[in-house]
């Protein structure tokens, strides 16, 4: 059978909405990061209740452990296995568990979703830590582009060598596939928080690297596809202390379930025709194909379209049913920068410490 994608190696926008088959899935294998709680998390369980065989790496072992007895008591194949993503040997070693708990050995998907918040340059500017002998500031904590930027880009390489070397069963039919997540903020500024909204770009930035290249894998070797989800704002332990803030008072906001997020992995992750697209998730199944492109029917309209740009609803400052005007973005700046309106992206230095889970050496 002629695979679908013989002609474009980007596919067409897409209607989320669309039903689609999750039974292609049975019995392929699956790593996904951060898989121990939020949106790692359903998507360990979506796809594992589709006949999925999925390893998921986290820091948390504790959660990941509730996680894995939890499905494993409801039939479904998955096993957990403790990783901090930031360290190479220990994303080497769930690959190799991925592999070897795969009927095929092999990988199929890889999502490489573990990520944390940052700390805001406000924040660190009225809270510098300093050396107690020379008074000269210390260097700005790393977790935030350690996890977000370049555990991601580790984990892209992993898969590109176990994908190459590990194909599995030859079959046409199915690519090997990276499904991304990125953010809004991969599309949208945070004012000040500077490592989460550069790594979320840079995860962007990785998938525009990587979507038009179906036959990276080499001659003979599986073809290759990636999409990426951009969640708004999800209700997730990430945005638990936020939700208040992000739905309360004249917001028009409304926080997305975990679950509108796996609608759209699984479908990406189901039809090989989704090539190359990115999707915003939003509430009450409306997430929808953010036509990220510089070129063709529709490109990039939709992140500048105030009808989409609601679902976003960036910061209390800012007027979400309306697209923002220039007076709208500045004010926004300001209150961030003075944090006298509250501002749910700005994290301090501790409150993102203690969201954290502990890790050896975290910075
Ligand atoms: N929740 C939202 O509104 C939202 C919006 C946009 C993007 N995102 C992105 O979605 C992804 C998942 O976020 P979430 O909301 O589910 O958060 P979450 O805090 O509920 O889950 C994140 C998971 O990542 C794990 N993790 C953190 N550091 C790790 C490390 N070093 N190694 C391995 N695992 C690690 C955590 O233990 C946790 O299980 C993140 O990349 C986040 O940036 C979330």
């Amino acid at each position: 059978m002629a695979h679908p994608r013989t002609t474009r190696t980007t596919g067409p926008r897409v209607d989320f909405s669309e039903s689609y088959d999750p039974s292609v899935l049975k019995g392929r294998s699956a790593l996904v990061t951060g898989g121990s709680l939020g949106i790692g998390h359903g998507c360990v369980e979506s796809l594992a209740e589709n006949g999925v065989y999925v390893t998921f790496a986290d820091v948390n072992a504790e959660a990941g452990q509730a996680a894995e007895k939890e499905l494993k008591d409801k039939g479904l194949n998955v096993q957990f296995v403790q990783t901090d993503v930031s360290s190479w040997e220990a994303l080497v070693a769930v690959f190799k568990a991925a592999v070897a708990f795969s009927p095929s050995n092999t990988v199929d998907i890889v999502i490489p979703n573990a990520g944390v918040g940052g700390v805001s340059v406000a924040h660190w500017l009225s809270n510098t830590p300093v050396n107690s002998v020379t008074n000269d500031p210390l260097p700005p904590p790393t977790r935030c582009a350690d996890i977000n930027y370049m555990a991601v880009r580790n984990t892209i390489y992993a898969a590109m060598y176990y994908f190459r070397n590990f194909p599995g069963k030859e079959d046409a039919t199915h690519s090997k596939q990276i499904i991304f997540v990125a953010s809004m903020a991969g599309y949208s500024p945070m004012a000040s928080v500077i490592d989460y909204n550069s790594s979320k770009w840079g995860v962007r930035g990785m998938f525009w690297a990587l979507r038009n290249v179906p036959h990276i894998l080499g001659e003979g070797k599986p073809l290759f596809r990636v999409n990426l989800i951009a969640p708004t704002w999800v209700k997730t332990n990430l945005t638990a202390r936020f939700q208040q803030l992000i739905e309360g008072g004249n917001s028009t906001v409304k926080m997305a379930e975990v679950s509108d997020c796996t609608d759209v992995v699984l479908r990406m992750a189901s039809d090989e025709k989704v090539v190359g697209r990115a999707a915003a998730i939003a509430a009450d199944k409306k997430s929808f194909d953010v036509c990220d492109e510089s070129e063709g029917p529709g490109a990039a309209q939709v992140l500048n379209d105030p009808e989409y740009l609601k679902f976003f609803g960036y910061g209390p400052a800012v007027e979400v049913s309306k697209k923002p005007s220039e007076a709208d973005s500045a004010k926004f700046l300001d209150s961030a920068a003075s944090e006298k309106v509250p501002n749910p992206t700005v994290l301090s230095v501790e409150d993102s410490l203690k969201a954290a889970v502990p890790v050896p050496n975290a910075a």
